[in-house]
């Protein structure tokens, strides 16, 4: 069957949440120093969190957090750790703790990718992938579920939809984010009766960010939404949106599930 013709315009997320929702709230987000994670700690800044961001790289931290206090007037706290090294971590949730006194959610978001055949990416590039994305969230999960539980909080980890088939030259992503989808599942069931949910959410095609620079053949000009059912390529909004409605008490119910923010790309396999 032919693909469908898009004739969707151009729709922009807006958030539907009080400005105020997470007044009092303290966000601790890997990744947080660019792309998506940062539009995901921009979302819940907008709607009254204070947030740590997390990277290795001090200088681009330090000049992210400077602007989404600019935009949000909410207080960002940078600091620097690598997820592979869990003493960084430590020392990074330890300074969260100084500042804001508390850790309520949490965004294992740190990640890396690259475009590489099975048969040519080396051991140690398969191994930093999976270091990265699947060791580093659960190294993550291990530095802050102590504060988590107290404050009765949530995580979401970010996935992607790749491994849900076999995606070509991705085996080390697919390998990790399988492992991601993994550890927030037992997350939730362990967790849940202390008080603590756990989602994963998986962003699809969203434009302007640096998986789609590296991954899409057609860049991110914004112009590559035909074959998407949503008829347009993502919004970091859109998943900063997700982001605030699974850590907002609407989803108190929600826990261990896996969201794609992908405008239904995901389904694309089996419609066509
Ligand atoms: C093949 C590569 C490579 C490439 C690095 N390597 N880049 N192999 N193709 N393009 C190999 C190196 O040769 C080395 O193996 C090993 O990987 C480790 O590389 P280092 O540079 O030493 O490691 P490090 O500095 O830790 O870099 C980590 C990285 C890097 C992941 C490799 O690219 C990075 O930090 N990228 C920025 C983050 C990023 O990509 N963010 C976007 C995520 S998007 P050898 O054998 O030579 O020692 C995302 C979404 C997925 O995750 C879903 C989208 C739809």
């Amino acid at each position: 069957m032919a693909p469908t013709a898009y004739v969707q315009p151009l729709v922009q997320s807006t958030s539907v949440f009080k400005a105020d929702l997470f007044k009092g709230k303290v966000l601790f987000c890997t990744g947080g120093g660019s792309g998506i994670c940062k539009g995901m700690t921009e979302s819940m800044m907008r709607h009254g969190a204070h947030a740590t961001i997390v990277g290795r790289n001090l200088e681009r931290l330090q000049q992210s957090a400077k602007e989404l206090f600019e935009k949000t007037g909410q207080q960002c706290l940078p600091a620097q750790a690598d997820v592979r090294n869990p003493a960084s971590l430590k020392e990074a949730v330890a300074k969260t703790i100084e500042k804001f006194g508390r850790i309520d959610f949490v965004i294992c978001g740190a990640a890396g990718n690259f475009l590489a055949p099975i048969s040519g990416i080396s051991e140690n590039a398969f191994k930093t992938v999976m270091e990265i994305d699947t060791i580093g969230s659960y190294n993550t999960v291990k530095a802050t579920i102590d504060h988590v539980r107290a404050a009765k909080g949530a995580y979401i980890l970010v996935s992607a939809t790749l491994h849900y088939s076999g995606t070509p030259y991705q085996v080390h992503v697919s390998a990790a984010k399988a492992g991601v989808d993994a550890l927030s599942a037992v997350l939730a069931v362990e967790e849940g009766p202390h008080g603590v949910r756990s989602n994963v959410i998986s962003p699809g095609p969203i434009a302007g960010t640096e998986g789609m620079d590296r991954l899409s053949p057609k860049g991110s000009d914004g112009k590559s939404g035909l074959g998407i059912p949503a008829g347009r390529l993502g919004h970091v909004e859109d998943v900063g949106n997700a982001t605030v409605f699974l850590f907002s008490n609407a989803a108190s119910f929600i826990t261990g599930q896996v969201l794609p923010v992908d405008g239904g790309s995901e389904h694309l396999r089996t419609q066509f």
